[in-house]
């Protein structure tokens, strides 16, 4: 892992592994190609420590000819593919782009590594690994009562997002097995941290509540993620880059699993405790029931025994203080909050997601 490939780098997880990856490794070289959609942004990385270690390409992971030229140019030897389009809320409303990017930009990155390493053999192959960043979204959805997923239960996405993601993990797999492109997948659940875009549960509310907006919560609210926060699962992710095995899947979980209105209730809590004169106290009072997301996932649940046995690797972080430092991120920097609102989308989106949902 010394010429590393990150795509999607200018986005939530991808922005938060290269910050981590620079601090954590004294010899690695990143090439973070991104195609700056609503979703990454610069902002994400100002201050990056040792930033002389990091190029920035901007680009799509749909065009062939610039991954062939980046692969060539930096004697690329490690991929780790975080570009996708993320978001279930918006793969319901257009799902098109889900399939351009995270299918056809999944097969088109596998086929320009193939070519570096298999054909043109750039670097040595055992120097080499192509990994995959999916969600625990591809095995669907769980009833209350049923066991955790784990790396064999059956494929059974339910939203556009999570069959996008399920079809290029297929694809990854199947690279693997056809022509021997050595590659590892991980497969984890709902990250939470800093620099994340606030169109996802816990920034949106953050920010809501901050502002005196209403906090959207769909359906009644019990349904249950397992919230990991973003440094365990970049911990995660160059554990098995480096160690983990080829060909194998390893999933990814926070051992935290809360129903969607208690994490909204507690993000309340922590603004009235940051923020006591604010003239929303107490921000509970600003909780809106709307009507539920169609085919909402009930329940995620992750085991997480084989990452723990291979690799010993377990999250470090608790939930309580990983959201108390993620609502502080929010509140100390409201210029980023600024320019991501600005650049994006984003109020347009808000309402015509919001729009005439009421429950
Ligand atoms: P994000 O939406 O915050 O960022 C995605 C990044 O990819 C953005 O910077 C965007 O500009 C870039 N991008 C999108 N399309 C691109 C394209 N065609 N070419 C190049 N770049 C493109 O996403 P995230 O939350 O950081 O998620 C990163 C990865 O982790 C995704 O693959 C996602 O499926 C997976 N994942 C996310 C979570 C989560 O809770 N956020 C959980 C499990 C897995
Ligand atoms: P989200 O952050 O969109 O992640 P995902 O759908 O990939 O799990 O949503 C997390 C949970 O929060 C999910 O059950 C949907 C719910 N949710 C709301 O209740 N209100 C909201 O405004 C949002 C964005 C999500």
């Amino acid at each position: 892992m010394k010429k590393v490939l990150v795509t999607g780098g200018a986005g939530f997880i991808g922005s938060n592994f290269i910050h981590y990856l620079l601090e954590h490794d004294p010899a690695v070289q990143i090439i973070n190609l991104d195609a700056l959609t609503y979703a990454g942004s610069l902002e994400n990385l100002k201050d990056l420590p040792d930033p002389d270690r990091h190029v920035f390409v901007h680009g799509n992971i749909t065009g062939r000819e610039l991954l062939d030229q980046l692969f060539v140019e930096h004697k690329i030897d490690t991929v780790i593919n975080f570009a996708a389009e993320t978001h279930v809320d918006r793969s319901i409303h257009s799902p098109g782009i889900f399939v351009d990017t995270n299918v056809v930009g999944t097969y088109t990155l596998l086929e320009a590594a193939r070519r570096a390493w298999l054909v043109d053999q750039i670097v040595p192959l055992e120097e080499v690994r192509f990994h995959h960043v999916s969600t625990d979204e591809v095995f669907g959805t769980l009833t209350r009562d049923e066991p955790p997923f784990e790396e064999d239960t059956p494929y059974a996405p339910r939203s556009p997002y999570a069959a996008a993601k399920a079809s290029s993990d297929h694809f990854v797999r199947a690279y693997n097995i056809t022509f021997g492109l050595p590659i590892s997948i991980s497969n984890c659940s709902n990250n939470y941290g800093p620099r994340q875009f606030p169109e996802k549960l816990i920034p949106l509310m953050v920010l809501n509540a901050f502002n005196g907006k209403p906090l959207p919560v769909y359906g009644d609210g019990m349904q249950i993620r397992d919230w990991l926060y973003v440094d365990d699962h970049c911990d995660a992710i160059i554990r098995i880059v480096k160690n983990g095995r080829d060909g194998e899947t390893y999933c990814v979980g926070g051992d935290n699993q809360p129903p969607n209105i208690e994490i909204v209730k507690n993000i309340c809590e922590i603004l009235d405790e940051l923020r006591p004169e604010s003239a929303h106290c107490p921000h509970e009072n600003l909780i809106s029931y709307v009507a539920d997301r169609p085919g909402h996932d009930r329940r995620y649940d992750i085991d997480i025994t084989k990452i723990e046995n291979e690799l010993g690797w377990k999250p470090s972080h608790d939930l309580r203080q990983g959201l108390v430092d993620t609502v502080k991120w929010y509140l100390d920097n409201p210029e980023w909050v600024r320019a991501i609102v600005q650049q994006s989308d984003y109020d347009s989106w808000v309402q015509t997601n919001y729009t005439g949902r009421k429950a």
